[in-house]
């Protein structure tokens, strides 16, 4: 935040926006909103929060902006390499035979399906000739419209050569990635196959209704732009969303806190992969 602007106005805002987006603003931690709503004040050469909240409510396509703002969607197909690696080798087998094929999967703050999707080919690899015989569903969330729109739709595009958009880099987990996308040129178009898989819902982690019977969820760098009390909450959300011998797996820089602490078991701390015993 900085620092010439008034706490109060910083509180005002938080409450309009609240009341103009319904956007939960008083879950999050006000050092996350206050750089979301800073760029948003640089960008358009304004000095105060309530000169922008002047701006905001009158603007719909600065309502838009800031939403996207808000919701920071980064997120790439096998985000960390370990974690996906230990999924693929220990935790899916291990579901397998824990529940015989019949699999119920949660990305929680899914983006725009990334995670999803790397979720769904691994199952289906994992599961090799079973794969008829078994039943996998995977349900992806969020609360940002455009990105379910985007995973629904399935089509991305690639710059090889970056990072953070190489999509045939990022398929390192899979031999032959045009099984589960059409490949044309820059862009990957999920088939499908891949899409049967994946039931993308609008759902606030925040308020929406309360989800069960999982036997694997991922909220991976979700609850990290959260405040300390809604983690708490929400670690105990996904604790009891899941089935007993279930897998919580959290972002690499994320950790349990309050009472999911003693509930949970860690699988590898490294990886923030936790069990429900
Ligand atoms: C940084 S992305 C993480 C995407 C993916 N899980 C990953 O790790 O690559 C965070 C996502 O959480 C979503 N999100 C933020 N607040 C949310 C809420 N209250 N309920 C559901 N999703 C939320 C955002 O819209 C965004 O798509």
């Amino acid at each position: 935040m900085i620092e010439k602007k008034c706490d109060s106005d910083f509180e005002n805002l938080k409450k309009n926006v609240k009341d103009l987006l319904g956007f939960n603003t008083f879950q999050y931690k006000d050092t996350y909103l206050g750089r979301r709503f800073d760029t948003r004040l640089r960008a358009l050469h304004i000095d105060t929060y309530h000169a922008y909240w002047d701006l905001l409510k009158k603007d719909e396509a600065e309502q838009k902006k800031l939403l996207n703002d808000l919701t920071i969607n980064v997120t790439e197909f096998f985000r960390d390499n370990s974690v996906y690696a230990l999924f693929k080798n220990e935790v899916l087998p291990n579901v397998i035979k824990q529940t015989d094929g019949e699999i119920r999967i949660w990305s929680a703050g899914s983006s725009d399906g990334k995670e999803a999707y790397s979720i769904a080919m691994l199952a289906v690899e994992a599961l090799g000739e079973n794969r008829a015989r078994s039943k996998v569903e995977i349900i992806a969330t969020d609360i940002d419209r455009a990105c379910l729109q985007k995973a629904t739709n399935g089509v991305y595009e690639t710059r090889p050569g970056l990072t953070q958009t190489d999509i045939e880099k990022q398929m390192r987990f899979i031999e032959h990635p045009a099984k589960y996308f059409d490949i044309e040129g820059n862009t990957y178009t999920a088939k499908p196959c891949l899409k049967q898989l994946v039931s993308f819902q609008y759902h606030d982690l925040i308020s929406g209704l309360k989800k069960k019977n999982f036997d694997i969820i991922f909220c991976r760098n979700v609850v990290i732009y959260f405040n300390r009390e809604l983690q708490e909450v929400l670690c105990m959300d996904y604790y009891n969303a899941l089935n007993p011998g279930g897998y919580f797996v959290m972002g690499k820089t994320e950790t349990l806190i309050g009472e999911a602490r003693d509930c949970f078991k860690s699988y590898t701390s490294r990886e923030r992969i936790f069990i429900k015993e």
